[in-house]
């Protein structure tokens, strides 16, 4: 007998199973630890939390501080690889490889045996190398500019800005980042000066989006690659496929195993505690809890995904 409990997956009423996670997610008291090694993220308060789920249709669903803008950090690096694959296609694998690294998100180890190629464009080192190639010709004005654009594009919304103070804070503190840069260099797979090209990669982390921004930034991923309101090829069916793939296996560092098995979805975090989660075909999904687990992803976040999944039957397995 079917169990009169179990969740409707064939048509899940997302308004009420968003705002059930929503209300479950504020009377959590295990939220994890705010990243405090880049100054303006410390401030943050851990009691902050945000959903938005937007579905093929151009339905959206919000619940929490879905409109609060937070800074994006590493879901960055998605709109970025996007980017530079336009600019000079499969050559980007010449300088980044595609397996999942098993290290946290800015070690520099397996560069040394590794001849400077880092794992995947989504380790801060391959993100990286990915800064240097959109820099091409350009100044990192430039360049900053057009990711603003692309970014603003994707989500259909120009008021999304770049947080100066969180770029400038990581400027100064960002040691780890410019030691991978130079190490990076030193094998030839960093070409322009090093701050230029952090000077890049320091301001892509810092766009600041809200959940509802992010989430319809990403809907090119569940589209396969296509702008859904304005129709147009952001990227190939095969290229979103393949980026979906890379979330999926590299999104969470040395926790996109675990990310995985709870989820069954690609996705990107960034240490601002926000995941953009993509079930592809149905949904693109971005949630926000400043709280990161030991892995610098985000707690509430994945847990949140978790239980869209449950409700909704959204893995893609
Ligand atoms: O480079 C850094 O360390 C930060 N701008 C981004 C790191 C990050 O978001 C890792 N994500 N969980």
């Amino acid at each position: 007998m079917p169990d009169a409990q179990a969740p409707d997956l064939a048509s899940p009423d997302l308004a009420s199973i968003v705002h059930d996670i929503a209300a479950e997610m504020r009377l959590r008291a295990e939220r994890g630890t705010v990243a405090d090694y880049i100054p303006a993220l410390a401030t943050v308060s851990p009691d902050r939390f945000g959903i938005a789920v937007i579905m093929a249709d151009g339905t959206c669903h919000t619940a929490g501080d879905a409109d609060e803008a937070f800074s994006i950090q590493s879901i960055s690096k998605v709109f970025a690889l996007t980017m530079a694959l336009g600019a000079v296609g499969d050559a980007l694998w010449q300088r980044v490889g595609r397996e999942p690294s098993g290290s946290a998100f800015n070690s520099i180890v397996q560069l040394e045996s590794e001849h400077g190629i880092p794992r995947n464009p989504f380790i801060n080192a391959g993100a990286i190398v990915v800064s240097d190639i959109l820099l091409g010709n350009h100044e990192p004005r430039e360049a900053i500019g057009e990711m603003l654009r692309f970014v603003r594009a994707l989500a259909s919304d120009e008021t999304i800005r770049i947080d100066e103070t969180v770029a400038q804070g990581e400027l100064q503190t960002g040691f780890r980042n410019i030691a991978l840069a130079n190490y990076m260099r030193a094998f030839g797979n960093v070409r322009h000066p090093v701050e230029k090209v952090l000077g890049l990669y320091f301001h892509q982390c810092a766009i600041a989006m809200s959940c509802r921004q992010l989430a319809a930034a990403g809907r090119y991923l569940m589209a396969r690659g296509r702008h859904p309101e304005s129709g147009r090829s952001v990227v190939s069916p095969r290229r979103a496929r393949r980026i979906n793939a890379l979330m999926l296996t590299c999104g969470h560092y040395d926790g996109s195993g675990e990310f995985a098995f709870r989820t069954g979805l690609p996705g990107k975090s960034g240490v601002g505690g926000g995941i953009l989660a993509i079930a592809p075909g149905v949904a693109s999904i971005a949630v926000w809890s400043p709280g990161l687990n030991e892995r610098g992803n985000s707690l509430l976040g994945t847990l949140a995904l978790e239980r869209l999944v449950e409700h909704t039957g959204w893995s893609v397995f």
